[in-house]
């Protein structure tokens, strides 16, 4: 079916929207349950595509899974693990797949798991996990494009240390440590609320772990592990969503379910701009802002400004008067929903500086691994037209374009919104927007050129 979502704009908002179970924190405590033949209960899990594929993988590895979507309750028991290899249309359709590397090195070890390549939004490299697996003793080569990494002794506790905090790289260590005897330990590991949640899950599961959230993880690792219950944390990246929906359209819109601290400084640069909002603890009430400022900020690991929020706030920026700026330093190439906000009438302009990647040889990274900004010229009259959603948060950024835009705005390739934004449609229409999904074809569009 060819579906769109459109948005009759603009809207005004008014109400409460509760957040759903976090994707980035779900992805990988399911993949986690691969360290156990014990069976593990997670509730409050999105019911969005990434977790359905997370199911059909673990089953197709001879799990047993069983997903109830309406209660967000996911039960999984990986007792036989009957395969080692992740095949490239797997890895291709769910990037965190690559992440079983470490359970299964760790269990069985041997892994082969397709190489991811790059996506939309970057390069997305891997070095980091595979030389931390190579240091605890694996031996890794690439064989047609499949990762082959083998540790016949099994793997061995070490000292990793990341010359940038990589979520990834982190939850991967992590998990192989967990099952490893002994004492692994991360310094400059990924400090995001999804890793601590990760590193909970695994304390539950019996392993020792210390340090979750700062600059150096230890893991005292264990033989076995057992089964535990977890519950998903909220969403802080759909939280910030729906808070920049308030800023931008909304009368009084409370966002709920879901943990303040995990929103790091995004709270601190919607002062700066000058948003008038209320928080506490697990709630923040976002008010009709008038008079908001340019900001010159830029995207950091946790707990900076969230590079999955960077589409989002940039549609604020669209409609504040004056030049603001996002330089990008987490991904190479974040910036696919520019060009389509310049065809709903917005003003911007991008600037790539590709030297700055050679600062990868660096250890200790300190300025990010990349300096590409996004200048955006405000205020814009913005009118509704058809978009394209290249990438999740680029979908998301384009539906709070919608809001505020004149007219109808058409998002064709609706999937990637519904990769991470559960029910985003009946959620925006609660606080009184007119969006659904529709069946769609491109016949509206003209093909011209090659
Ligand atoms: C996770 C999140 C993603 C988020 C990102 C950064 C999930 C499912 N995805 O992705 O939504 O945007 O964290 O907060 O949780 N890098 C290397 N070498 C490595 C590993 C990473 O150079 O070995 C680079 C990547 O190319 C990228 C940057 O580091 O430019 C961030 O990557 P990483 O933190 O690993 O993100 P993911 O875990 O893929």
């Amino acid at each position: 079916m060819n579906e769109c979502l459109e948005i009759q704009g603009p809207c005004t908002l008014n109400g409460t929207v509760r957040v759903s179970g976090a994707k980035n924190a779900a992805l990988p405590m399911l993949i986690a349950s691969f360290l156990t033949e014990d069976e593990c209960v997670f509730s409050n899990v999105p019911s969005i595509s990434d977790v359905l594929i997370l199911s059909n993988l673990q089953k197709s590895f001879g799990g047993e899974s069983y997903y109830n979507e309406k209660e967000g309750i996911f039960r999984v028991c990986m007792k036989n693990i009957n395969s080692v290899s992740a095949s490239y249309t797997l890895v291709k359709a769910l990037r965190a797949s690559f992440w079983l590397m470490g359970p299964l090195l760790a269990r069985k070890r041997e892994a082969k798991i397709a190489l991811p390549g790059g996506d939309k939004i970057g390069t997305r490299a891997v070095d980091m996990h595979l030389d931390a697996f190579k240091k605890m003793g694996a031996t890794i080569s690439l064989e047609h494009g499949i990762v082959h990494a083998i540790a016949e002794d099994g793997l061995k506790p070490q000292e990793i240390s990341f010359y940038f905090p990589s979520v990834g790289a982190t939850h991967q260590v992590l998990m192989a440590g967990a099952l490893t005897e002994g004492e692994t330990v991360i310094n400059n590991p990924a400090k995001e609320p999804e890793v601590i949640a990760l590193a909970n899950m695994l304390c539950n599961m019996g392993a020792e772990i210390e340090g979750a959230g700062t600059e150096r993880i230890v893991i005292h690792g264990k033989s076995r592990l057992r089964g535990t219950t977890e519950e998903i944390i909220g969403d802080r990246i759909e939280a910030g969503t729906y808070i920049v929906s308030g800023a931008l359209c909304g009368e009084k819109v409370r966002v709920e379910g879901f943990k303040t601290e995990y929103l790091g400084n995004f709270l601190e640069i919607l002062r700066e701009i000058g948003v008038n909002f209320k928080a506490g603890d697990d709630f923040v009430e976002v008010y009709k802002s008038t008079s908001l400022k340019p900001v010159h900020i830029q995207t950091a690991p946790f707990p900076g400004f969230a590079t999955d929020l960077h589409p989002a706030l940039a549609v604020l920026l669209f409609m504040l008067n004056g030049t603001s700026t996002i330089k990008e330093t987490v991904y190479d190439s974040r910036f696919a929903y520019v060009s389509e906000i310049v065809r709903m009438g917005g003003e911007a302009m991008t600037r790539n500086n590709s030297e700055a990647s050679t600062k990868r040889d660096l250890t200790n990274l300190t300025q990010g691994l990349y300096d590409n900004t996004v200048s955006i010229t405000g205020p814009c009259n913005l009118m509704g037209t058809s978009v394209e959603a290249h990438d999740v948060r680029c979908g998301a950024a384009l539906v709070l374009a919608g809001l505020v835009a004149n007219g109808l705005t058409r998002i064709y390739e609706p999937e990637h919104i519904k990769r991470a934004y559960l029910n985003i449609d009946k959620k925006l229409e609660s606080l009184g927007a007119n969006v659904y999904f529709k069946d769609n074809s491109y016949e509206d569009f003209n093909f011209v050129g090659c």
